[in-house]
């Protein structure tokens, strides 16, 4: 079939609010939008400003009403505990009708915050749909963050409930939750005023008289109560979601109701060619935004069964998981991060576990969250034979910014390439002055403002921080911080990141939090952390670190220690695990650290003397600090 991209996406660049107006057809809305977009609203304009609708009876309780009561919505697969649950909508609109009662019993409203802080557990998604049934603001906090971290969000978005769960289980580990959520409400200046508590059975927790509720019990009470959805609203905010900053202050992304529905049921045909009725699993975690929008909302919203998988692509038990879970369920689309694919073709680069499963229903892969690789995409396309799509977007989006279209039929495939422009994104490449580089040259990757519906209106609490960070440094444009180029073709390359934002499988980290943290040893006078090439997860960590004038303890000591306090600030999966010592960190002379040269070494990569350097002998000791190094 001949691709209708170009076709469409000329329709978009004619007129955007037509284009807005008819995709927003497909919401069952309370109140249609009459005005499309205001642009003299918000930052930098709100999209459907008049609009009036709710999330949770898009994604549940209008598929009920509309024969879908009895299709399974929600499969969850634990490769880690061996077991399965499914829920039709009709169990969905239940079990998220009986979490809204008893949220709203204990004084949950429209506009109030409620983080959640759980594992892969069915239960994860019916409390992001009952905050959106109720109209409250979730924050859902990814699980493998500290103490310190939840601590940080709470501050921020002063959340009325938490819901958390007893533990969750990683490969050989059970990890306690509630004492962290215990920690994280000690250091917090805000108390929230209750805390639901979701006891699992592989480790039960204590429980604080007063502030915590057996989720269960106040749940299974609740059950066939009448909780009606909440009207909001296009504009109101349906979650916070926090993403690395380059402080260890996170950014609290807001993602509003109407616009994330409208753009959200626009993708899951046009851009992932997948129909209601049909299974689609997004590989990711619910604390992070592919969580959010592809294993929750977009399925829901769409009238498709979404799988909710806890496991890893290896170890859980084997690397034919992934593989299992698709013949089992009947997937069609598997929506996943190139580090999962690099984890599996170590294990298996014949793709042997490939043939013992029946994948005939099997359509596309679809790989995000960081560079799709080459030779990764390769062999996929190879062991598995069907499409490999690479589509790039962030956090802030929502949804991808660019994407090879499969239900707008798709384009030829460019190895290494996420890509075209999705409508509502009009794309530039600037030098850093602002000025625009002929294609296939490398700048900053800039989107013409106004950004699409349902990409972030601003941050938490934070307009000005949403405007610099975003919006000031090329004005009329959007930042990504991404740096690529755009070819002739008007096929995107994204190369890195232009801040200090990594990425470690899959997972965005900021090296700036991770100094902030290692500075604080005392020890330490000052220090840099990088992130160096690692062929399975992309990106890893690496802290150097000076000494202070008259520490006379072992190096070697104060480098664990360091490892172990990231590990206790931040979390595990900040994958923290080497610092080395040095005498000095190489600088300009006007004092600024030359971590791009220093990442260059510790890559093997050939670098140039970089002309301002204070004192080039520096270059060398870092070399030699480390020669014999293996960075874990
Ligand atoms: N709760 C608690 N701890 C967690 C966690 C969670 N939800 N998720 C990860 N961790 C821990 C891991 O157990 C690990 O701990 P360890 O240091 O004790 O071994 C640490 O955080 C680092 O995790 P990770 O970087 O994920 O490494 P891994 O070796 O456990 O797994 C992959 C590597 C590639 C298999 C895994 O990262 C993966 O499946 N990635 C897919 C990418 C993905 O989902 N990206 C999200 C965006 S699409
Ligand atoms: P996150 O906000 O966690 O989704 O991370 C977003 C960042 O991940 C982007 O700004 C990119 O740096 C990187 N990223 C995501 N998808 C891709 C992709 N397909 N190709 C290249 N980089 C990507």
């Amino acid at each position: 079939m001949a691709s209708t991209y170009r076709e469409v996406y000329a329709r978009w660049e004619k007129d955007p609010e037509g284009f807005w107006a008819e995709a927003a057809t497909a919401i069952d809305w309370v109140s249609p939008p009459k005005r499309i977009f205001d642009p003299k609203a918000g930052v930098y304009g709100r999209w459907f400003p008049d609009a009036v609708g709710n999330m949770c009876h898009n994604a549940v309780d209008r598929h009920v009403a509309s024969g879908r009561a009895d299709q399974l919505a929600l499969v969850h697969d634990s490769a880690i505990t061996g077991t399965t649950a499914s829920f039709t909508y009709a169990e969905l609109l239940t079990e998220v009708t009986a979490l809204a009662a008893v949220l709203k019993d204990n004084g949950i409203g429209k506009g109030d915050r409620v983080i959640i802080y759980m594992p892969m557990v069915p239960e994860a998604a019916f409390a992001m749909l009952a905050c959106a049934r109720l109209g409250a603001i979730h924050s859902v906090v990814f699980g493998g963050f500290a103490a310190k971290e939840l601590a940080t969000r709470i501050d921020d978005c002063t959340p009325k409930a938490i819901i958390a769960a007893s533990c969750g289980l990683e490969p050989g580990r059970t990890v306690a939750y509630k004492p962290l959520l215990d920690g994280a409400i000690d250091m917090a200046a805000h108390k929230p005023d209750f805390c639901l508590v979701l006891q699992r059975p592989q480790l039960a927790a204590a429980m604080t008289e007063g502030r915590d509720f057996d989720y269960a019990t106040l749940v299974a009470a609740a059950r066939g109560r009448a909780v009606p959805c909440e009207p909001m609203l296009a504009t109101d905010p349906l979650y916070i979601l926090y993403t690395s900053g380059t402080t260890g202050q996170p950014k609290g992304v807001v993602r509003d109701t109407g616009g994330h529905m409208v753009a959200l049921e626009w993708s899951m045909w046009n851009e992932f060619g997948v129909k209601p009725g049909e299974v689609f699993w997004a590989a990711s975690d619910v604390g992070w935004v592919v969580g959010h929008s592809y294993i929750v909302y977009a399925p829901l919203l769409h009238g498709c069964t979404t799988i909710l998988f806890e496991g890893k692509p290896v170890g859980t038990p084997d690397a034919g998981t992934f593989w299992r879970v698709i013949a089992e369920h009947g997937v069609v689309s598997l929506f996943t991060a190139p580090t999962a694919f690099r984890a599996i073709k170590g294990q298996d680069p014949n793709g042997e576990f490939i043939g013992k499963y029946d994948l005939s229903k099997f359509r596309t892969l679809f790989l995000a969250g960081e560079r799709g690789d080459p030779p990764t995409i390769e062999w996929a396309q190879t062991h598995l034979g069907v499409p490999v799509i690479d589509h790039w977007w962030q956090t802030e989006t929502g949804s991808p910014i660019s994407q090879n279209p499969v239900g707008l039929g798709m384009l030829p495939v460019k190895l290494g390439s996420p890509g075209v422009a999705m409508p509502g994104y009009k794309m530039e490449v600037l030098d850093d002055a602002g000025h625009a580089v002929p294609a296939g040259t490398l700048g900053n990757v800039l989107v013409k403002l106004p950004l699409p519906p349902g990409c972030l209106p601003t941050l938490w609490n934070a307009d000005e921080r949403f405007f610099n960070a975003y919006l000031a440094e090329f004005p009329g444009y959007y930042k990504t911080a991404d740096a690529g180029y755009l070819d002739a073709d008007g096929y995107l390359f994204i190369m890195a990141r232009t801040d200090d934002i990594i990425n470690v499988a899959g997972h965005r980290l900021s090296t700036g939090a991770m100094e902030e943290v290692v500075a604080s040893h005392p020890d330490v006078a000052e220090c840099a952390v990088i992130g160096v090439a690692d062929e399975m997860k992309g990106q890893l960590p690496l802290g150097f670190v000076v000494l202070s004038a008259g520490v006379k303890r072992d190096p070697h000591e104060i480098e664990k220690e360091i490892v172990a306090l990231v590990r206790d600030r931040i979390g595990p999966v900040a994958a923290f695990r080497t610092a080395v010592s040095v005498k000095r960190l190489p600088k300009t002379r006007s004092g600024k650290i030359l971590r791009g040269t220093m990442q260059k070494i510790a890559d093997g990569e050939s670098w140039n003397m970089p002309a301002t350097i204070d004192d080039p002998a520096i270059l060398s000791e870092i070399g030699e600090a480390l020669k014999g190094k293996t960075i874990l």
